[in-house]
C-alpha cells in the first residue's frame, strides 16, 4: 500500500493503481468518457486530468493512466484541472456536436459550447476512445472493427466500411461505447448493427427472441458445447 493525500483526504492505496481508482475507491469522483473496469485504460479522452503534486513540481496527469505513488498529493478540482477539464470538454463538444451524452456531462460540468471550436459536423458521436475495438477483440474475440483513416479523417467502422462477415451481432460494441455512436437497431427476430441484419433465435422454453443466432454458433464453436443446449434465455435456464 502507498500513502497518498486525494483532495485533501490522507488515503491509503493499493501499489500498482491509478489516481481514478484510488479516487473511486474513497468516494471521489472524477469525470470520464473513456475509461472502463473491464478494458485497459486508454487515456484517450483526457476528461479525467488531475494536478498531481510530487516533492515541489506540481503537473497535470490523466488520472485513469497515471499510477499512484508514495507522498503524492492529488488535487481534483483545483484551477488549473477546471481549466484544463473546461478546454478538453469544449473541444469534445465541438468534435461531436450530436452526442447528448458529452452535451449533458458538459451541462453538468457548468461548460457551455465556445466558438474558438468550430463544430465537425461529420463525425458522429464517436471520440475515437478504442473502447469498442478493444472490447470486440479481446473480449469478445472477433476483431470485426477497427480504425481507418487518418488523423481528423480518423473513423471506427468495419474493413472497408463493408458488411463484416466475422461480425456475430454481439452488440458488445455498441453497450460499451461511451457516447452512443454505435447504432445498433432491433426488430422481434432481428438485429441490425454495422450495416447487417442478424436473424435473432428465439428461446426453446418461452420463445422470446434472445441472441443472434452467429452468436450462438459463435459461442458453440469456441466452447464446445452443441448450439441446441444453447437455445434456452438466461431467464428460462
Ligand atoms: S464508436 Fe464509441 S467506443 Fe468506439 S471508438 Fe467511437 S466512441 Fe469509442
Ligand atoms: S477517462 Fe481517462 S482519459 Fe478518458
Amino acid at each position: 500500500m502507498v500513502n497518498i493525500v486525494i483532495d485533501g483526504k490522507k488515503i491509503k492505496a493499493q501499489e500498482g493503481a491509478t489516481i481514478l481508482e484510488a479516487a473511486r475507491e474513497n468516494g471521489v469522483q472524477i469525470p470520464t468518457l473513456c475509461s472502463h473496469e473491464s478494458l485497459e485504460p486508454s487515456g484517450a479522452c483526457r476528461l479525467c486530468v488531475v494536478e498531481v503534486k510530487k516533492g515541489n513540481r506540481t503537473r497535470i496527469v490523466t488520472s485513469c493512466i497515471y499510477q499512484v505513488d508514495e507522498g503524492i498529493s492529488v488535487d481534483t478540482q483545483s484551477e488549473r484541472v477546471k481549466g484544463v477539464r473546461r478546454i478538453v470538454m469544449e473541444l469534445l463538444m465541438a468534435r461531436n456536436p450530436e452526442s447528448e451524452v458529452i452535451a449533458e456531462l458538459a451541462e453538468k460540468l457548468g461548460v457551455t459550447p465556445q466558438k474558438r471550436f468550430i463544430p465537425d459536423e461529420d463525425k458522429g458521436k464517436c471520440i475515437l476512445c478504442r473502447l469498442c475495438i478493444k472490447t470486440c477483440e479481446s473480449i469478445v474475440g472477433v476483431s470485426a472493427i477497427g480504425f481507418s483513416g487518418r488523423g481528423a479523417a480518423k473513423i471506427v467502422g468495419t474493413p472497408f466500411d463493408e458488411n463484416s462477415d466475422v461480425c456475430i451481432g454481439c452488440g458488445a460494441c455498441a453497450y460499451v461505447c461511451p457516447t452512443g455512436h454505435i447504432q445498433m437497431e432491433s426488430t422481434e427476430d432481428t438485429r441490425t448493427i454495422w450495416g447487417r441484419t442478424f436473424k435473432m433465435k428465439a428461446c426453446d422454453v418461452c420463445g422470446r427472441y434472445f441472441a443472434p443466432e452467429d452468436q450462438l454458433k459463435y459461442i458453440s464453436k469456441k466452447t464446445g458445447v452443441p448450439v441446441k443446449n444453447l437455445s434456452t434465455c438466461v431467464s428460462c435456464r
